[in-house]
């Protein structure tokens, strides 16, 4: 079946827009204020660039040569075992175990749109208040958000990849750029910018453990929707001449100025009005609205626009999160789009309301299973351990699996040879064993402290040979 194209622009922005989400908006800031500011930080854009940005570029050329749903892709690409490699294609059921959470949040979001219009609290006492009380009490107020959250990711989805997907990120992508943008250029005005720049950029290490180290790397393929057949599905609908390089380069680009940006500015509006920036998943529900009220009437607006801007980011992220599996019924199944959209959204609508039943006082301890409760396992299984084992498979599939001449020809026209050494470097020697380290710590196999020094080496090892193999392509 062909399949309807993105224009150049419209995957730039269908892209970003998967990438920019709740999770540059929402969990960046507050898991940066949760292991301390600076450190973390550094560690997230050293993995943006050595991990993120490699595994980038190899799921988007697997859509891109593959031409189909994720699982027809990696079918079509294997050399051979195809019917075991094709498996891989399922890592995009991970979408759809993130959906529970993710539209749970954008609903809470849809709630505080309500609430800036209304009355926003007058202190951080109070907004706590109000935010635990919706989370474990009003079941009915979530429940109906959470029902028009799935509803408008549906009737978005349904309309396929050119009069849904990309028309409502050209519209909604320029809108949220530009209110972070407006907020950030409100907030580099206030006094505690300097603040909130030292709280993100001085690196303090005595902060800095492994359990850090592997939320930082997990964040990196949350934020960037690497590891789960997104950018794949997508890359499937890119027009024939493209440069995935340039294309990869300003998506992860624009994912992390976003990121560093919102962060920023978040952490200028805390600081000014003295909110303490460690407050979980709470921080843009509990310390900001409070925050907002202080700022007297700019802050309604503020608030209103911001959580407008988060939706949108919210709900952007959330198609692209759905798409992989829809796709897959399409072209395994022959379902009808909307039939296949329906039956991939149901999955994501009954379980999440589980989860959101999982933090309620009610029916928590029903839903709770070891150490968290099921909203909590969504997020930590596919940040920490889906994405990063996606990511990993997917590097060795195209580092090691598919013939070296193949990949380079589906890179021809997207870089040079000196780069393409580089980054197959960075993809058979350096993500792999990154990867596995994670896997590992979380195994807890081997003592916590050796993992920062053996994620260190492998950094060096790979950096050495490559600068070595880049000399040996030079005198070429
Ligand atoms: N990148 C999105 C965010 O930052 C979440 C996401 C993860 C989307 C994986 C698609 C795939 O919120």
């Amino acid at each position: 079946m062909k399949i309807a194209r993105f224009t150049r622009l419209g995957f730039i922005l269908a892209a970003a827009g998967s990438a920019v989400g709740l999770g540059n908006i929402w969990k960046f800031p507050y898991v940066t204020g949760e292991y301390g500011g600076g450190a973390f930080v550094l560690v997230y854009l050293i993995t943006v660039i050595g991990i993120g940005f490699t595994v980038m570029i190899a799921e988007m050329m697997i859509g891109y040569v593959g031409r189909l749903d994720a699982v027809g892709s990696f079918e079509k690409l294997a050399p051979v075992h195809k019917n075991r490699w094709k498996l891989l294609g399922f890592m995009g059921f991970t979408g759809l175990m993130i959906l529970t959470f993710y539209s749970v949040v954008i609903g809470w979001i849809f709630h505080y749109i309500v609430v800036t219009l209304t009355s926003l609290p007058s202190s951080v006492a109070e907004a706590e208040e109000s935010f635990v009380s919706l989370m474990t009490r009003d079941i009915g107020t979530q429940l109906f958000y959470h029902t028009l959250a799935f509803l408008v990711i549906v009737a978005i989805v349904v309309r396929g990849v050119k009069s849904g997907i990309e028309k409502m990120n050209y519209i909604l992508m320029p809108l949220l750029m530009l209110i972070i943008l407006g907020m950030f250029f409100y907030a580099m005005s206030l006094d505690a910018f300097t603040q909130a720049w030292d709280f993100m950029f001085v690196p303090d290490w005595s902060k800095m453990n492994s359990e850090a180290l592997v939320t930082a790397v997990g964040h990196a393929f949350f934020t960037l929707s690497l590891g789960m057949a997104s950018i794949l599905t997508y890359s499937a609908s890119l027009p024939k001449e493209i440069n995935l390089k340039r294309t990869s380069l300003i998506v992860v680009g624009l994912d992390t100025g976003i990121a560093l940006i919102a962060g920023l500015m978040l952490f200028t509006f805390l600081f000014q009005y003295g909110a303490a920036p460690a407050k979980g998943p709470g921080l843009v529900f509990i310390s900001l609205p409070a925050v907002f009220y202080e700022m007297g009437s700019i802050g309604i607006s503020l608030a209103l626009v911001f959580f407008i801007a988060l939706a949108f980011a919210g709900l952007t992220s959330a198609v692209s999160l759905l798409e992989p599996m829809v796709q897959y019924g399409i072209d395994r199944y022959t379902f009808s789009r909307t039939k296949s959209t329906l039956l991939m959204g149901s999955f994501f609508y009954v379980v999440g309301i589980l989860a959101l039943l999982a933090n309620s006082t009610e029916y928590g301890s029903y839903l709770t299973f070891g150490s968290k409760n099921l909203f909590d396992w969504m997020d930590f299984f596919t940040a920490s351990i889906l994405l990063p084992l996606g990511g990993l498979l997917m590097s060795i599939f195209v580092g090691y699996i598919m013939p070296r001449s193949q990949v380079r020809a589906a890179l021809k026209n997207s870089m040079s040879d000196v780069f393409f050494t580089f980054w197959y470097m960075c993809l058979r020697y350096l993500v792999p064993p990154a990867l596995i380290i994670v896997m590992i710590n979380l195994l807890g196999i081997v003592p916590s402290e050796y993992i920062i020094p053996m994620f260190v080496i492998a950094y060096a090892v790979t950096a050495f040979f490559g600068y070595g193999n880049y000399l040996k392509e030079k005198k070429i």
